[in-house]
């Protein structure tokens, strides 16, 4: 039995596995630049975040309808579920929908089909959490943000992702106070390709409760000790972190120093379906080969699960 789990870092466009790539390419009339499912797995060899980021959004052209994406969100629930995911905090990218001409009611409308019926399906609680590209303008974050609205029962909050150097959190100041305003949580992406400084910005600039990666931390020991200080939850991907090359080997990756400087670290998958694992991947992989023993494990388990936004949501927002 899998060890009951939260995942806190998951991109569902990340998740489309070529086998879907493909049914979807065909139902929807769509090429794909490859020829077959074993290409595109071939294709999936990564240099960096940028040359992931690239396949990512090039597969995405498969993903057009409302059924599309209720598809893709019920084929990782059905996943997640097997690995011992009880609750899931989804992350979506709206603005490369959006900019190939899908609506926000397909995308948002779709996840929620499956989303909502996911705790009687496959027994996993769920959150949608809204991205913004960082790599796209300011003023194109606050649009989306716009365009949510009349979607905000069904997000529960709002992160950063994509290209991470030279976008800093600060530039995201005014669609984080906007989104904080309309009770939105924040979370964003930071100190993954980028320096500790990003992490610290965002905290400071965009408030944010979670910090997605934050692996780079490590470099500035006064962030580490404030984020030791203020519990700061830190949503790592140790297999993203070797695919995408911010650790040369998994076995140094920093997560037992992390842990051992009493970081409150959780253990995600990022994008499974390019990354080779699921959660339950993700945690097989530091006891394989960080020897994480199981008192560990049972703390980065009970680290996701606080560290969720699993409170009440509606109780919240009527404060
Ligand atoms: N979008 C999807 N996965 C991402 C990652 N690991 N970093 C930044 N943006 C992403
Ligand atoms: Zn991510």
């Amino acid at each position: 039995m899998p060890i009951p789990k939260a995942e806190l870092h998951l991109h569902i466009e990340g998740t489309l596995e070529p086998e879907l790539a493909f049914a979807l390419a065909e139902r929807n009339g769509v090429t794909l630049p490859y020829a077959s499912v074993d290409e595109l797995r071939a294709a999936q060899a990564f240099d960096d975040l940028q040359s992931f980021l690239d396949l990512y959004y090039a597969c995405m052209a498969v993903l057009r309808t409302e059924r599309d994406f209720e598809d893709l969100a019920d084929a990782y629930l059905r996943r997640a579920a097997a690995q011992g995911v009880r609750h899931a905090e989804i992350f979506f990218d709206p603005q490369a929908h959006l900019s190939r001409g899908v609506g926000m009611d397909a995308v948002v409308d779709g996840l929620w089909r499956a989303l909502s019926r996911s705790e009687e399906t496959h027994g996993v609680s769920t959150r949608l959490i809204m991205c913004f590209l960082r790599d796209e303008s300011a003023g194109s974050a606050m649009e989306t943000l716009e365009l949510a609205r009349p979607y905000l029962d069904r997000i529960t909050g709002i992160g950063l992702d994509s290209a991470e150097v030279g976008h800093p959190p600060a530039k995201f100041r005014e669609v984080y106070e906007a989104a904080a305003a309309l009770g939105l949580r924040r979370v964003a992406h930071a100190g993954e390709e980028g320096p500790a400084a990003y992490v610290t910005e965002a905290l400071d600039v965009l408030g944010v409760e979670r910090v997605d990666h934050g692996l780079r931390c490590m470099e500035d020991p006064e962030l580490v000790e404030r984020l030791v200080r203020e519990r700061i939850p830190l949503t790592l991907c140790p297999l993203s972190n070797v695919r995408l090359r911010a650790v040369d080997v998994l076995e140094e990756h920093p997560l037992p120093a992390m842990l051992e400087a009493g970081l409150v670290c959780t253990v995600n998958s990022d994008d499974p379906a390019y990354f080779g694992g699921y959660a339950g991947d993700n945690f097989d992989a530091v006891r394989d080969r960080l020897g994480l023993g199981e008192d560990r494990l049972r703390e980065l388990a009970r680290n996701s699960f606080l560290a969720s936004f699993l409170e009440d949501d509606e109780e919240r927002r009527a404060r």
